[in-house]
């Protein structure tokens, strides 16, 4: 598996919880490794404080001098500043749009104006909106939030700049990625932080919503690899597992692995203005067959190792 070596790196959205573990290894390969972060949601990667390969820059994506500056000497950009979350897009359109349109096109402009090897753009499965059947990088596309159509304009700037600029691009559509750091924004780290509050979890609607849930590992694995590997240039590449979990098979894996299951209850839920059924996506998975020709790489951690994994985060931190 041949991934960034002694390269010169910026990953905006840094300190964040994808982006930090991007640095993490990016770090452990020899890179040099520059970050841009507003610390919107805290600093992830604040144990790598110290290390005389990492840069941190505390700005916004949306000042492209700071963008510019950070970018000087540097070969390759992972782009994952963003507004995450569907509740936290769904207070906030006006901003996701701002920063997915104005972030994405400053990094594509001084990506452009230093002649960097390439730009890694994260977007989201969400992309894709609801669909049966495995969703495949050729679509369709059915977008059903502000969070998903702004993502979408970022992929579109991408695709415009190869085009007028001949800039290379990835663009990678993360499928429920999950693991060590991540926040209470997301369903795994919820549920877990519930459970071991002895609380009973909460499920919106019937549960019975599908997810295509991929460790942290698979996701850095494939992304580092999207870097490297040349045919995957100026392609999309779904970041998933390709397996569907339902919401109800999560929350009994995770009483399970806490040994709960006969204390707690599923609570379920209507939903609400805080998540409105309307942005509610009721199946996703991802079809990968192109992801894994192009990366030459399968998805190694399955969901009970993953959620193990977290779990004992989880406990020790
Ligand atoms: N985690 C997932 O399952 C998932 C799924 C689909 C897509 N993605 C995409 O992957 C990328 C990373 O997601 P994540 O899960 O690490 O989220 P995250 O919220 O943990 O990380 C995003 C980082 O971006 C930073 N940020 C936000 N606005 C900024 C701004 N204006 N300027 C500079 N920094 C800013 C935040 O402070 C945060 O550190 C995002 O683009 C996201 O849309 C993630």
């Amino acid at each position: 598996m041949k991934l960034p070596e002694g390269l010169r790196v910026l990953i905006t959205g840094g300190a964040g919880f994808i982006g930090s573990h991007l640095v993490e290894k990016l770090l452990d390969l020899n890179n040099e490794v520059i970050v841009l972060d507003n610390f919107t949601y805290g600093n992830k990667i604040s144990h790598l404080k110290g290390n005389r390969k990492l840069t941190v820059y505390r700005a916004d994506v949306r000042d492209f001098k700071k963008v510019k500056e950070t970018m000087k000497k540097v070969n390759i950009v992972f782009h994952m500043a963003s507004i995450v979350g569907v509740e936290e897009a769904y207070r906030n359109p006006v901003e996701v749009l701002d920063i997915e349109a104005k972030g994405t096109a400053n990094v594509l402009t001084a990506a452009r104006e230093y002649g960097l090897d390439k730009v890694l753009f994260g977007s989201s499965s969400e992309v894709y909106g609801n669909y049966l059947h495995a969703m495949s990088e050729a679509g369709p596309l059915a977008p059903i939030s502000a969070y998903a159509h702004a993502k979408i304009i970022g992929e579109e700037y991408c695709r415009a700049f190869k085009q007028e600029y001949d800039v290379d691009y990835v663009i990678l559509r993360y499928f429920n990625v999950y693991g060590p750091r991540q926040d209470d924004r997301f369903v795994i780290p919820r549920f877990v932080k519930r459970v071991s509050q002895n609380k009973p979890l909460i499920i919106y609607g019937n549960g019975e919503q599908v997810r295509d849930f991929t460790y942290i590992e698979d996701a850095v694995n494939m992304t580092l690899l999207s870097a490297t590997k040349e045919n995957a240039n100026c392609k999309t590449i779904n970041i998933g597992t390709g397996i569907r979990t339902s919401i109800n098979k999560l929350a009994k894996h995770i009483l399970k692995i806490m040994r709960k299951e006969k204390k707690l209850q599923l609570t379920y839920m209507n939903y609400n203005s805080k998540r409105p059924r309307a942005i509610e996506v009721f199946n996703r998975v991802a079809d990968i067959s192109s992801a894994s020709r192009t990366l030459n790489y399968k998805p190694r951690i399955k969901l009970s190792t993953g959620l193990k994994r977290y779990v004992n985060w989880y406990l020790r931190e």
